[in-house]
């Protein structure tokens, strides 16, 4: 079915990252072209009715995996299962990664992320790079991957040693180069050395259960992690990002630095929110579920990381959306949870979220009073948008930028279980949850994805988004 070229949304309440008014939206073709009150309507225009409905900017998830593939095992869903999914969850536009695999270019791994994406992808994308080596091309790749590919971030690990550990030096090589030329790094932050040697000794012992995941990869090596990691990015002069940030051991040192106004910046994921290590109190192979790294934290970590979601120590909740099936052969995807039976290191680690992230942060983090409804945007579209180079074509809802909108009931309650979400996973962490705020409608520029509920998006709606140069909004 085409869809009208131009659409009335009336009577919703506006939430951005600043303002919260009724009024009602204008929208031709892909962008919002006026914003007022009483709006008419002329004959071909499309009414949506957003009375009693809060109306936000889509939502940008800027960590998710999609298909991404590590060691043995690929995320379970695809760039089509995984983009339908968000978009049940308010998400428009996700920011992926594509590998740089051994002995290629970052440009090989973002043209061969494009071919799984182009055609499938129901919101749009973009991506960070995933760095594994640095060397003088790869240097100048990346480069022109900022000036030349629109993708101007990139991810280096400091864990996993053997696979996708990045060494100082290299990190600090990569810094140098992005602080110079409008990119960014975004690290994972534990020290991957420290962790190996005590996987090793847990293995040695008999210890193979999944708990061992988390007791091995303890709070203070994210720490130190992200201390070395924000005295790189000081040494380099360029600003780090800090995905999944888990610990308070990390949030002092990102605390610290953003308290001297060094461009750090951090994010949190809402299973470090909702969830923490008493998870791993038994030796059962279902506890495999909660692992992720870094693993889940203290309560006392999981207040710390609210308190500075709502003071602006922490920018962002993303996703990590990493989703690994716990029953092997769950829609035909082998290798996943179950690998590790008898050795927790071969888990693959991470877990699914994209499709519930602005539901259990708006029940749990604007209703209980812990964030407001504008920081609830700022936290789930507005800043990633801003701090990734996609704003303000994404992350707000003003005249000009993409019709990018989601029509969300604040007061429907449902049941979050994995039967009856859209992704491919077989589980969710939040299975059973009762929550209340609804995505009823969703919009990606002018189209409608999701109606009431139901799907009615097109098959590869979803476009790339080239980024510019960061850099304009820190
Ligand atoms: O456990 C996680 N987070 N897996 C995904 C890969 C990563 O480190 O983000
Ligand atoms: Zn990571
Ligand atoms: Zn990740």
């Amino acid at each position: 079915m085409t869809q009208a070229t131009r659409t009335l949304i009336r009577g919703g309440r506006l939430i951005t990252a600043i303002d919260d008014y009724h009024a009602d939206i204008l929208i031709e073709g892909e962008r919002i072209v006026c914003i007022g009150a009483r709006l008419e309507a002329g004959p071909d225009t499309r009414v949506i009715d957003a009375t009693g409905l809060l109306v936000l900017p889509g939502g940008v998830d800027a960590h998710t995996h999609m298909e991404n593939t590590f060691g043995p095992s690929v995320t379970c869903d695809t760039f089509d299962t995984g983009t339908r999914s968000a978009a049940f969850g308010g998400t428009t536009t996700i920011i992926d990664f594509a590998l740089q695999e051994a002995g290629t270019s970052p440009l090989d791994a973002i043209a061969r992320t494009q071919a799984k994406a182009a055609s499938v992808s129901h919101i749009d994308y973009a991506f960070h790079v995933i760095v594994t080596h640095v060397d003088d091309a790869v240097l100048g790749d990346m480069r022109y991957a900022i000036r030349h590919e629109g993708v101007s971030s990139f991810k280096m690990f400091m864990a996993y040693p053997g696979t996708v550990m990045s060494d100082d030096a290299a990190i600090f090589r990569a810094m140098r180069m992005v602080g110079q030329h409008g990119g960014m790094i975004a690290l994972h932050a534990e020290n991957g050395n420290v962790i190996d040697l005590l996987i090793r000794e847990a293995l040695a012992q008999g210890h193979t259960s999944p708990r061992y995941h988390a007791l091995t990869r303890p709070a203070l090596m994210e720490g130190e992690a992200t201390h070395r990691g924000i005295k790189l990015a000081e040494l380099a002069e360029a600003p780090v990002y800090f995905v999944h940030l888990s610990a308070k051991e990390a949030l002092k040192h990102v605390i610290e630095a953003r308290d001297l106004g060094i461009p750090v910046f951090a994010e949190t994921c809402p299973h470090y929110l909702f969830f923490d290590d008493s998870a791993y109190a038994d030796d059962s192979f279902d506890v495999a579920r909660y692992v992720m790294s870094p693993p889940l934290r203290s309560k006392e970590a999981q207040s710390a990381l609210w308190t500075a979601l709502k003071t602006d120590d922490l920018q962002l909740i993303s996703t990590d959306h990493c989703p690994y099936c716990l029953k092997e052969g769950h829609l035909g995807r082998v290798n996943q949870k179950p690998l590790g039976e008898n050795d927790f290191s071969r888990i693959p680690n991470g877990v699914p979220g994209v499709e519930t992230r602005m539901t259990v942060v708006y029940d749990g983090g604007v209703r209980t009073g812990r964030i407001s409804l504008n920081r609830f945007v700022e936290l789930t579209s507005t800043a990633p948008a801003k701090l990734f180079g996609l704003f303000p074509r994404k992350g707000t809802l003003a005249v000009g930028s993409d019709a990018d909108i989601v029509l969300f009931n604040p007061d429907a309650s449902h049941t979050i279980s994995a039967e009856t979400q859209h992704g491919a996973c077989d589980f969710t962490l939040f299975e059973g949850r009762n929550v209340t705020g609804q995505v009823k409608t969703v919009l990606l520029r002018g189209e409608c994805l999701i109606e009431d509920g139901k799907w009615v998006g097109r098959a590869g709606q979803g476009q790339f988004v080239a980024r510019g140069e960061l850099g304009a909004y820190w």
